[in-house]
């Protein structure tokens, strides 16, 4: 798929789609059975940019990691003990959780082994100190650049421990103080001031840690892992888009054998309030709860506002529920949005920069979009700007806009959904063409106009 598109509304979907397996449950797989003593097995792990990021550093870290295409992944590691000084930078590419996670598991090399991890220019933006400083406060010697932002250095020799509360609501943070903790000389006590994600904790536990969880607080002790077998199961983030797109074209979409973890699927109660129809049904609970979505939409959308404490359980689908709201009949307002400006993109701004080209009446404010509909989107020329959540949600307005949308930077659906271009034409809510390359060479955008509070 050429990176410059064409994008066309066609008819109401109605059917089932599978979606590849979860990002943030793969990372943690190969990162996790690159610190076990043996051979982890992975089925149906999300085989795109960010996780093949992952297994790069694994095996950098010294795991043996067998991956083929379409197939399942093995990682063999042997434990602690066994990670290597890498002999090069780590280039963590466009992923965050990559880049975060290693770092908390750099520490455990041997004393004295410098690990140094960068990546892409977006992720070279993105804060670092949020890990840094709690890392140096448990004991350990890491670095960034003076701004705060990668590369990221850091030197083995294993933090001494403590307790340590997390600056921001992020679980990529926590999970890397865990894997300090996981490695290091003494015990370690992460607390957060609202829940995250909770993948790392759950998934060490499975693997033998021992792990004290208690409110928001977690304390690991350090000690071997043991390997798992897992099977990923579909990623609620990448289904979100489908259950957007039953919800705003008045459609219905299915997507089976889903992550129902409840920090991950904020956006569902958002759809029922909404007025759309949502069935989950969970299928298994352990490791994860994991089970079928059907969304459904009858009558008029209404207006959506959610608690900021919520925002981590649908942190990435916020560009999809602003989509939401520009359909709904009322004022919708999205709280809590401060962390969306450090994602990949300034994805507040964009978000509100992008629904605004697309004839949506938005204000943008510095933690929050303030979203008056229903308004009937027109076509708009667009651009991903290499971020894959604002790739997604632009498509799925497609299935709306009268006029159709262009988009730039298609290819960034890669890092999380790389077969996503091909399952939105399944759907067929929109017809995908492109655009050729004289037009795509052009200048992408045309100047809308965003309210400013
Ligand atoms: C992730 C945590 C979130 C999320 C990201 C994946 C994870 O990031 O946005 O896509 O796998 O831990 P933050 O920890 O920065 O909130």
């Amino acid at each position: 798929m050429s990176d410059a598109i064409h994008l066309e509304r066609r008819a109401v979907p109605d059917g089932t789609v599978a979606v590849p397996g979860d990002k943030s449950l793969t990372h943690r797989a190969i990162l996790l059975g690159a610190l076990a003593e043996g051979v982890s097995r992975i089925d149906s792990p999300l085989d795109a940019a960010d996780t093949r990021a992952s297994a790069a550093v694994a095996r950098a870290l010294g795991a043996r990691v067998a991956w083929r295409e379409g197939q399942g992944a093995t990682v063999e590691g042997h434990g602690a003990s066994g990670l290597t000084e890498p002999s090069q930078l780590l280039d963590c590419g466009n992923s965050g959780t990559t880049l975060r996670l290693a770092a908390g598991m750099a520490t455990g090399l041997p004393a004295g082994a410098l690990t140094v991890l960068t990546g892409d220019a977006s992720l070279r933006a993105r804060p670092m100190r949020r890990v840094v400083d709690p890392l140096a406060r448990l004991g350990a010697q890491a670095w960034t650049r003076a701004a705060g932002t990668p590369p990221v250095a850091v030197r083995g020799g294993g933090v001494t421990g403590g307790a340590v509360e997390t600056a921001v609501p992020s679980a990529q943070v926590k999970s890397a103080l865990l894997l300090a903790g996981l490695l290091g000389r003494g015990p370690v006590r992460v607390a957060e001031r609202v829940a995250t994600r909770d993948h790392t904790e759950r998934m060490l536990a499975a693997m033998g840690a021992r792990l004290e969880r208690s409110g928001l607080a977690t304390t690991v002790f350090p000690g071997p892992l043991r390997p798992l077998a897992h099977r990923i199961p579909g990623d609620p983030s990448s289904a979100a888009n489908w259950w957007v797109l039953a919800a705003i074209t008045g459609g219905r979409l299915v997507t089976p054998h889903v992550l129902l973890n409840p920090a991950r699927i904020g956006l569902l109660a958002v759809l029922r309030q909404a007025g759309a129809e949502v069935h989950a049904e969970v299928e298994d609970e352990v490791p994860e709860p994991v089970g079928t979505v059907a969304v459904a939409h009858r009558g008029p959308l209404s207006p959506i506002r959610w608690d900021p404490a919520d925002v981590p359980t649908l942190v990435d689908e916020v560009p999809l529920a602003a989509l939401l709201a520009t359909q709904a009949h009322g004022r919708s307002r999205l709280d809590g949005l401060s962390e969306l400006r450090v994602k990949e993109t300034d994805r507040l701004h964009e978000v509100a920069r992008g629904l605004s080209l697309l004839g949506a009446q938005v204000v943008e404010h510095a933690d929050a979009l303030e979203i008056l509909g229903p308004t009937p989107l027109r076509g708009a020329a667009l651009d991903s700007h290499g971020d894959h959540r604002l790739a997604f949600v632009w498509a799925i307005a497609a299935a709306i806009a009268e006029g159709g949308v262009d988009l730039r930077g298609a290819a960034a659906v890669s890092v999380s959904y790389p077969g996503f271009w091909e399952a939105l034409a399944g759907t067929g809510a929109v017809a995908v063409s492109q655009v050729p390359s004289a037009a795509a060479a052009g200048p992408s955008e045309q100047t809308g106009k965003i309210g400013q509070a």
